[in-house]
């Protein structure tokens, strides 16, 4: 879709909202929205509605049924007040109700944010991995997006990108190792937990003392015995900017001894290949982005988690 036909799509979509949540929530003003979500909120009411583009209502449903386990274990996330649907251009689409958290909270910037947010961060993505590992026990968490599909897509999508994009011998040699290592480690005997998948500095809140106050956007969250492949994206996310040339070898370390400390033992997480598991949530990343949006991928597959990934390729030993 072109520029102007998906913001004009993302319109009529706030107008058909407006008309059906506006009588109970009061007046709407969009927040954010992005490839996956549009983001509304009233702020005197304190509600934000939260419409998912991409995710079906049963993994909508199943994602808030986990967000509110959670929320019961004390676990700091955005509560649910509720869950909706709305109809757009024949599709239905899952629409869940959240408080505001934002009003007395911020996100940081890596640039400003301090020692105490990143420990903070660290612990907190193990008490996800310790809360959830019970969870997991007792419920199947289904969610149709998984590991596999996105590397599957993007290699059907590669083959036919060979004679035109500058970069297809690289990227080809990238979707290789990515694959092996998945094969190396795809099949393991530890229990599973949810991963988050997404656990950036901008999905996650502080209060005013720099706690952490609520972690968001579960919508890549999926149950996996990985938790290495949770760790590593964040450490990474955590200590390197989306365009910077380095990374903070420093603040991966501390994030993920932080996180080492807090981890429940019968998880049996396994930091000895990080940094390989860092590679390869850089580049499944970069997968989603370059299968999302195939025409910019006409000339060159470029994005800033790919950057990241090349640049993990030459520190990483074994590649
Ligand atoms: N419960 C909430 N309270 C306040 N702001 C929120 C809440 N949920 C989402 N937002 C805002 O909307 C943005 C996008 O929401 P998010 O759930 O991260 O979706 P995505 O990043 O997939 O588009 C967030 O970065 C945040 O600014
Ligand atoms: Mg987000």
């Amino acid at each position: 879709m072109q520029k102007n036909e998906s913001k004009l799509a993302i319109n009529k979509l706030l107008a058909v909202c407006r008309q059906q949540f506006e009588p109970k929530y009061g007046r709407l003003e969009k927040l954010e929205s992005s490839r996956d979500n549009v983001v509304l909120a009233n702020k005197i009411n304190g509600v934000v509605l939260r419409i998912g583009l991409n995710k079906s209502i049963t993994d909508t449903k199943n994602e808030v049924t986990l967000l509110k386990y959670m929320a019961d274990r004390g676990f700091p996330c955005a509560k649910v007040l509720g869950m909706d649907t709305i109809t757009y251009i024949k599709k239905v689409l899952a629409v869940t109700v959240f408080e505001n958290i934002s009003n007395d909270a911020h996100v940081v910037s890596l640039s400003t944010n301090s020692k105490a947010e990143l420990l903070g961060a660290a612990a907190t993505l193990a008490k996800l991995h310790n809360i959830t590992l019970d969870f997991c026990r007792i419920n199947s968490f289904v969610q149709q997006r998984n590991l596999d599909d996105p590397l599957i897509q993007f290699e059907k999508c590669l083959l036919t990108k060979r004679h035109n994009t500058s970069n297809y011998t690289e990227i080809a040699r990238a979707t290789n190792w990515v694959n092996r290592f998945w094969k190396k480690h795809k099949y393991t005997a530890k229990p599973n937990v949810i991963i988050h998948n997404d656990y950036r500095p901008q999905n996650v809140f502080f209060d005013q003392s720099n706690v952490v106050k609520a972690v968001i956007d579960f919508d890549w969250a999926i149950q996996s015995c990985h938790p290495e492949k949770d760790i590593a994206h964040a450490a990474l996310e955590w200590s390197m900017t989306d365009g910077a040339k380095v990374l903070d070898w420093g603040r991966f370390k501390l994030f993920c001894k932080t996180y080492a400390n807090v981890i429940n033992r019968d998880i049996g997480v396994n930091m000895n290949d990080i940094v390989g598991w860092a590679k390869f949530a850089a580049f499944i990343d970069a997968v989603h982005y370059f299968n999302c949006y195939p025409e910019r991928t006409a000339v060159r597959f470029e994005s800033y988690m790919y950057d990241k990934y090349t640049y993990l390729t030459k520190v990483h030993n074994g590649t």
